[in-house]
């Protein structure tokens, strides 16, 4: 079977995310509380975006339930829901999370756990049958343990059911490049990561000596 790449805008910056999306560089757009408020939004601001981005042609676009209770965060999931059906509910990988990635996946939902840390949540996200599972590769190599084997672990475990590693917490191109040669198909970054992704300053050169050419044969 072959699989198509995809990438998506990890960004709240509405102008940035716009040119991604207008562009047709990113296949979605995903979002958590503390994306939003980098972003100078809130949760408040969850039906806008979606409204702006679905028009703009994304294809998913992610946000993140909330809750001290899996009810709690039942009634949040069931509202990014309602907003179209490019919607896709995020929950954290906790005891709350995992009950309301289960009941939302029993219903047939796309269901996104995030913040994934270890291998056996991984695994356990697969048994509810989440759409995908987002580990964080920048922070747990912030927190001293090996992002790359975990996450190639991780999708060595998930690889044979429906569940997909979107692996987040991307701060190079060089890191998308590292998950990609493990299997990992899906990844989430800042724009200016993906922009660097499709930069080369001998690709830049090699274009300023094609139009150079062009201008020499037209003068
Ligand atoms: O979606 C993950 C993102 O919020 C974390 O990225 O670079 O702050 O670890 P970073």
């Amino acid at each position: 079977m072959t699989t198509v790449p995809r990438f998506y805008a990890d960004s709240a910056d509405v102008d940035a995310v716009t040119e991604l999306l207008a562009d047709g560089l990113v296949h979605g757009v995903t979002t958590n509380p503390t994306i939003l408020e980098r972003g100078g939004r809130t949760v408040t601001d969850i039906p806008e975006l979606y409204a702006r981005w679905d028009a703009e042609g994304a294809r998913e676009i992610f946000f993140q339930a909330w809750g001290a209770t899996t009810a709690e965060m039942l009634g949040h999931a069931d509202a990014i829901l309602t907003l179209g059906d490019k919607a896709v509910v995020k929950v954290p990988a906790t005891r709350i999370g995992f009950a309301a990635a289960s009941a939302l996946a029993r219903r047939g939902a796309d269901v996104l756990v995030t913040a994934v840390y270890s291998p056996a949540q991984a695994l356990a996200a697969a048994t509810l049958g989440a759409r995908y599972i987002a580990p964080y590769l920048g922070r747990l190599n912030d927190a001293g343990r090996d992002g790359l084997s975990e996450i190639s672990v991780m999708q060595e475990l998930v690889a044979a059911s429906g569940t997909e590693v979107l692996a987040a917490s991307l701060r190079s191109p060089g890191d998308i490049v590292d998950l990609a040669l493990h299997g990992v198909t899906c990844f989430t970054a800042a724009p200016r990561v993906l922009l660097e992704a499709l930069q080369h300053e001998v690709s830049d050169r090699s274009s300023a000596e094609f139009d150079a050419a062009v201008a020499r044969g037209l003068a």
